[in-house]
């Protein structure tokens, strides 16, 4: 018996030796220490033994189990300090590698004229008033003095949601919204910027959703010297000081008289080139004197209050100032142009 357990000792003993992983430690331990292992079968024949040899036996017995458990438990704890080890070797950071640079954002082209555009006018003492853009024909057009089946609807081709909502042609609702909130008393000087949409093909120079700004100033004594200095402030402030305007006649139904502003040509200083297709003069805005009618549909007392008003695309005036060749490219992108304009890579 004797033989036997020491036999059983070298076997274990060897086989934790050799064993490369926790799993295989295991099963050594269930297949020597488990109540049905080897030792527990030896101990059986205990019986045939002598009372003399029984208790030599029996502490031979614990003397093999105790060494396969000590054995055990150095060659786990060795087992995991290695795979320890080697996690640690595997997860190692070279802290001298260059590091991945982060790339910042900042405001779109667009966003940034919208807001150069803003602070203009608010430094002249304008608010922003703001308007939805699923509008109701009613103030995209009736209120504006063009009923339905006006002929001057055509310039506008529209998004219709049902006969009576649209996605707004213009900023220029805002307008009859505002003036109708003040139910006809008190001067008004706002901007609206915003999203407008239009039936338009694609193309360098239209789209389908662009951008725009809405002026208007409504009060006693409002005349057409003040939105000729208004807009006179605007294109040197926007374009440079010694940039020349010049107010040709025009036509918008919400306007009497109408006009549209030109700047005088940066590129050839008023003498005529391509850019400015040979006149000298480049169209920037629409204004005018506010209708008679828009007041009194709003309830302003047309004899009392006058006022005026102007409408510009901002993509048009970032188009001028920097260069920009097509008004696809404020929407489709392409970090290379944005780049250009204050993203960083
Ligand atoms: N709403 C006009 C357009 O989209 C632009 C415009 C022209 C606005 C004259 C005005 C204005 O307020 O007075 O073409």
């Amino acid at each position: 018996m004797e033989d036997k357990l020491r036999a059983l000792q070298t076997e274990a003993l060897e086989k934790i030796e050799s064993v490369q992983n926790l799993k295989e430690l295991n099963d050594i331990r269930v297949a020597y220490l488990g109540k049905k292992g080897p030792v527990t079968e030896i101990l059986k024949g205990m019986g045939k033994l002598s009372a003399e040899e029984r208790p030599k036996m029996g502490a031979l017995a614990n003397e093999v189990r105790g060494s396969i458990k000590e054995k055990i438990e150095s060659k786990q704890e060795k087992l995991e300090r290695e795979a320890v080890q080697k996690k640690l070797e595997s997860e190692t950071i070279d802290v001298t590698l260059p590091g991945r640079p982060v790339r910042k954002g900042s405001h779109h082209p667009l966003t940034k004229m919208v807001e150069e555009i803003e602070d203009l006018f608010i430094g002249m003492g304008y608010t922003i008033a703001e308007g939805p853009e699923v509008e109701k024909d009613y103030y995209n057009f009736e209120a504006l003095n063009l009923p339905k089946g006006h002929p001057a609807r055509d310039m506008q081709d529209s998004f219709y949601i049902t006969e009576d909502i649209l996605l707004r042609t213009h900023t220029s609702p805002v307008q009859a919204r505002t003036m109708e909130g003040k139910n006809g008393k008190g001067p008004i000087k706002i901007i609206c910027p915003g999203k407008v949409y239009r039936r338009d093909t694609d193309d360098a120079t239209h789209s389908h959703q662009f951008t725009q700004i809405e002026g208007l100033v409504v009060d006693e004594n409002i005349r057409m010297s003040d939105l000729k200095g208004t807009l006179q402030v605007f294109a040197k402030k926007m374009f440079g000081e010694d940039r020349e305007i010049r107010l040709r006649p025009s036509f918008f139904p919400f306007t009497e008289p109408s006009v549209e502003m030109d700047i005088s040509c940066k590129m050839c200083g008023g003498k005529g080139c391509n850019v400015c297709k040979k006149t000298g003069w480049i169209e920037i805005l629409g204004a005018g004197m506010v209708h008679p009618n828009v007041l009194e549909m709003a309830g302003y007392d047309s004899k009392k209050y006058t006022g005026f008003a102007f409408g510009m695309g901002p993509e048009r005036i970032a188009m001028l100032k920097y260069g920009i060749d097509d008004i696809r490219h404020f929407y489709t992108n392409d970090v290379r142009f944005l780049t250009q304009f204050g993203i960083q890579e």
